[in-house]
């Protein structure tokens, strides 16, 4: 698998390709599946449907990987948490006021329907496709357990982490040992690799940082590589900026996902030798399109020249994308050779 491949230190030109929200409503076809699961969350416990939504990006434009359709909520979810998605509105949840409303030993058994979508996208897959695995890093997805919504404010967990650190330190525990036995049930289940989402990193000052974002992602990928010790790794530490190269060397995570205001030539000189770069187009250039398109995908190849690269967006496709200017996309990186 050329993605793997990458993963694996190798420099491939044209890189492997495929984007965050590759499964999404920006798609005709996913928006008539969606209609016929109901709501979202229905659609994530579906193995049926979930997995026909992951496969649709695939047949359309061939991409390298394929990333299980679920959400980093359903997490959160499973350990007994309420959860809607309000339409319109994103996600909602009864703010969390304590920890012994949570029931980590209950929660294989409600994820149980992810790992059954993780066994048929594996075996449905083309074989040199590769199947990516998800949690959401335990602090992003502390922010949402605990403000109860999105947003990218998060003043309630903001706030806690300065008032009540004991009480935040003690839900990131009890997500780390979640979040392993969550990814260790995709890898089971057949997922070729995982990737943390840890979309919200950059709310938090320093300090904080290492203490709830580095810190807890190292127990993550320490306890998996243990277990997995072929593993890859992908953590994507959005918004982190200068703090990038620490959190590549001290997490160990392989690879790492850059967000859209990241310079590459910077990550690149502050992450160790060796790590695989991921990303990092501007979203919004896929709602355009037209040359603004094709000369920016044209830049980011070559700045990745000769470094192992997986080619993706900075954060995910929005839903007014033309599923056209994918098609561009994908033209533009396979007429490349990257560092011609
Ligand atoms: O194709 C894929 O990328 C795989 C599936 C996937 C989804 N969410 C599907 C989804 C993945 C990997 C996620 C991760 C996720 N979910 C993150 C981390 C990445 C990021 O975007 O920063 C976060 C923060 C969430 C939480 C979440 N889920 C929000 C804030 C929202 C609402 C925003 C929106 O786009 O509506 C969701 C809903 C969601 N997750 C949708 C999809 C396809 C849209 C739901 C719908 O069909 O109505």
């Amino acid at each position: 698998m050329k993605f793997l491949r990458v993963l694996n230190g190798e420099v491939i030109s044209p890189p492997p390709v495929w984007l965050m929200r590759q499964a999404g409503r920006y798609l005709p076809e996913y928006r008539e599946v969606r209609g016929q699961a109901g709501d979202f969350i229905s659609l994530c416990l579906n193995p049926q449907l979930a997995a026909e939504v992951t496969f649709q990006p695939i047949r359309r434009y061939g991409f390298d990987a394929a990333i299980l359709f679920s959400d980093i909520l359903i997490l959160p979810m499973a350990l007994g948490q309420n959860l809607r998605f309000a339409e319109g509105e994103g996600p909602l949840l009864p703010p969390l006021q304590s920890l012994e409303a949570l029931n980590p030993a209950g929660a294989p058994a409600i994820y149980a329907p992810v790992m059954e979508t993780v066994r048929i996208l594996r075996a449905g897959l083309p074989a040199e496709t590769a199947l990516i695995g998800f949690a959401g890093g335990p602090a992003t997805v502390a922010c949402y357990m605990l403000d109860g919504k999105g947003g990218g404010e998060f003043p309630r967990t903001r706030n806690l982490a300065y008032e009540n650190p004991a009480f935040v330190d003690g839900l990131i525990d009890i997500l780390v040992d979640a979040t392993i036995a969550y990814l260790q049930g995709q890898i089971d289940a057949g997922a070729d690799c995982v990737m943390l989402f840890e979309s919200w990193a950059g709310i938090f000052p320093p300090a904080q940082f290492r203490r709830f974002v580095i810190a807890p992602n190292k127990r993550i990928v320490t306890a998996l590589k243990t277990a997995n010790p072929d593993l890859k790794i992908i953590g994507f530490p959005r918004l982190c900026g200068l703090l990038l190269g620490e959190y590549v060397r001290e997490t160990g995570v392989d690879a790492v996902g850059l967000d859209t205001v990241t310079d590459p030539a910077a990550a690149i000189a502050a992450c160790p030798p060796g790590t695989v770069f991921q990303g990092n187009l501007d979203p919004l250039l896929l709602k355009s399109g037209g040359p603004a398109l094709t000369q920016a995908v044209e830049t980011l190849l070559a700045a990745f020249a000769g470094t192992p690269h997986i080619f993706n967006l900075g954060h995910g496709i929005t839903p007014d994308v033309p599923p056209e200017h994918v098609t561009q996309l994908m033209n533009v990186i396979q007429g490349s050779s990257e560092g011609s």
